[in-house]
């Protein structure tokens, strides 16, 4: 069974009519429709539409190799990805003419599958220098660490952390959790998330995704939130509106948790199509 751009499943679930479990109708953020992208001559993303809206949890889920970090990384921004059709809006900017700091600076965010070390620069001197790229005003030096102090006592970080250089020596789970301490000190719209479950013990897991929830409920629900994930672990504690299954770079199924809770069980055998 072939897919083409007027299937049902390349339409995103709000199109789709499936409602959100929470009932929600926020603004839209994202605006993705039948996104192609290659690396060199090998296309990857073969027409993806999807729909954020403002409060939403999106779970991405897939076979190895489908697209996931592809996508995310398009949305972010990678050089090394050209994007050969279709549009993204993001708050009603066409975000593929952005520059990655724009859209970072525009509130959208990514968390790395395989987060970078950068040896030489703090995690403090990192997320100063962040923060204030986007603010008129900088933060003082005094003002940031208190501010750093209080988003690492959320995640569960030790202070000494913040004096380390980004990702330098850091254990997986330790890389997992400096990525959602970027996103609490950056305070995003938007917040793609690529496997941050990945690497991180059951207690890391609980304290990271409470962390999540504890921004969110901070700010009346944002970031909006691309989970991407294998598992359905975190979305008992970071719970998802949809969740959608990405295969061969096209969403072939959307749902709601349930649908996760059935790709558990049963694997992907059953939902993807096979060729003709
Ligand atoms: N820089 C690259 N050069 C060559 N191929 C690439 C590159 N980046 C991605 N690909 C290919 O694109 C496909 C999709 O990769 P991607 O990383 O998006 O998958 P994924 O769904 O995130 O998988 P996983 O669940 O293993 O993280 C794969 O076949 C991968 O080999
Ligand atoms: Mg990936």
């Amino acid at each position: 069974m072939g897919f083409d751009k007027t299937s049902p499943y390349s339409k995103s679930p709000s199109e789709k009519g499936i409602p959100s479990e929470k009932g929600k109708q926020g603004e839209v953020l994202l605006n993705i429709q039948n996104l192609s992208a290659q690396i060199g001559e090998c296309p990857i993303l073969k027409g993806i539409s999807l729909t954020v809206r403002e409060g939403e949890v999106h779970a991405i889920m897939g076979p190895n190799g489908s697209g996931k970090s592809t996508l995310s990384k398009v949305l972010a921004g990678h050089p090394s990805y050209d994007v050969t059709g279709g549009t993204v809006d993001f708050k009603g900017k066409n975000l593929l003419t952005m520059a990655p700091d724009e859209r970072s600076i525009e509130g959208l965010f990514l968390a790395f599958q395989y987060p970078q070390e950068i040896s030489g620069v703090t995690i403090l001197n990192f997320l100063r220098t962040a923060l204030n790229a986007r603010r008129a005003e900088p933060i003082s030096a005094v003002d940031f660490r208190k501010l750093l102090q209080r988003k690492m006592d959320l995640l569960g970080m030790d202070k000494g952390f913040a004096s380390r250089f980004v990702n330098d020596g850091f254990s997986g789970g330790e890389k997992k959790r400096n990525e959602v301490l970027q996103l609490a000190v950056l305070e995003p719209s938007l917040a793609v998330l690529d496997e941050t479950d990945s690497g991180l013990d059951i207690d890391a897991l609980r304290v990271v995704s409470s962390g999540v929830n504890a921004i969110r409920e901070e700010r009346c629900g944002a970031p909006a939130v691309i989970l991407i994930t294998h598992y359905n672990r975190i979305l008992d504690y970071i719970k998802p509106d949809f969740v959608h299954v990405l295969s061969d770079g096209r969403i072939i199924s959307s749902g709601g948790p349930a649908l996760a809770r059935e790709l558990e069980e049963k694997g992907y055998d059953w939902i993807i199509p096979k060729p003709d």
